[in-house]
């Protein structure tokens, strides 16, 4: 087991045949690598795909918007730590209650069941964050995810918004809708990195971008 590069704190690596299988350190065990699937997690895709950067740090403050039943968040909370925390916003109450039994076990995730379309409504619930991470199937994702930006990102924190084509037109090409997003987030955000992610997930990009 290898340690990734310096960009990625506390994810490992195996190589077979040319192929790598990612882990986490876990946090919350002595000793212990956790798989991550990237048929699964789509930050895991992102980084098998090469982006240059995630900017999520140990100790940093992460709102998550679309946590199902916690997946990814759980590897976020192995890279942020026992000093870093993170915020899982789900609208689904089915995914929630595994996300509750997932932050019994990790101190440093705290679940919310609340709509990331009304930001609002979880203003007395969460703090600023060094980085909000978005994977939500919604037309209006970008919209969304700024909103959020605006809210919550600390000036100069890094956000990274997943973007499933299908659900933004299903009837344009995957190519025009992510062009479409990098223009609308341009207004507000610097773009630092971009990758599409298939094989990993079809008709799926991520942004990687900095608040000004
Ligand atoms: C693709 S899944 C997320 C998978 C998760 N990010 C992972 O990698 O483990 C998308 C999730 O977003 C949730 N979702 C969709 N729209 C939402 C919204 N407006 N607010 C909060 N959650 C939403 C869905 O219920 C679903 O659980």
């Amino acid at each position: 087991m290898k340690e990734l590069r310096k960009e990625f704190p506390n994810v490992y690596y195996e190589e077979r045949r040319g192929k790598k299988t990612l882990f986490t350190k876990n946090t919350f065990k002595k000793n212990d690598y956790r798989r991550w699937d990237s048929e699964r997690s789509k930050l895991c895709a992102a980084i098998l795909k090469g982006v240059s950067q995630i900017g999520i740090k140990e100790g940093n403050i992460v709102l998550y918007l679309g946590a199902s039943s916690g997946t990814t968040p759980s590897h976020i909370s192995d890279i942020v730590g026992k000093d870093g925390f993170l915020f899982a916003v789900e609208f689904s109450p089915i995914m929630a209650k595994d996300l509750v039994f997932l932050a019994e076990k990790r101190k440093n995730i705290a679940p919310i069941l609340a709509d990331a379309n009304k930001p609002i409504t979880y203003s007395k619930l969460v703090t600023q964050a060094d980085v909000v991470y978005q994977d939500i199937a919604q037309k209006n994702q970008s919209e969304i995810f700024l909103k959020n930006c605006e809210m919550y990102l600390k000036p100069g924190g890094f956000g990274l918004l997943f973007v499933k084509a299908r659900s933004v037109d299903v009837a344009k090409k995957p190519k025009e809708i992510f062009m479409q997003v990098r223009k609308e987030l341009e207004k507000e955000v610097v773009i630092v990195d971009y990758r599409e992610l298939e094989p990993y997930e079809k008709d799926h990009c991520v942004f990687v971008v900095k608040k000004k």
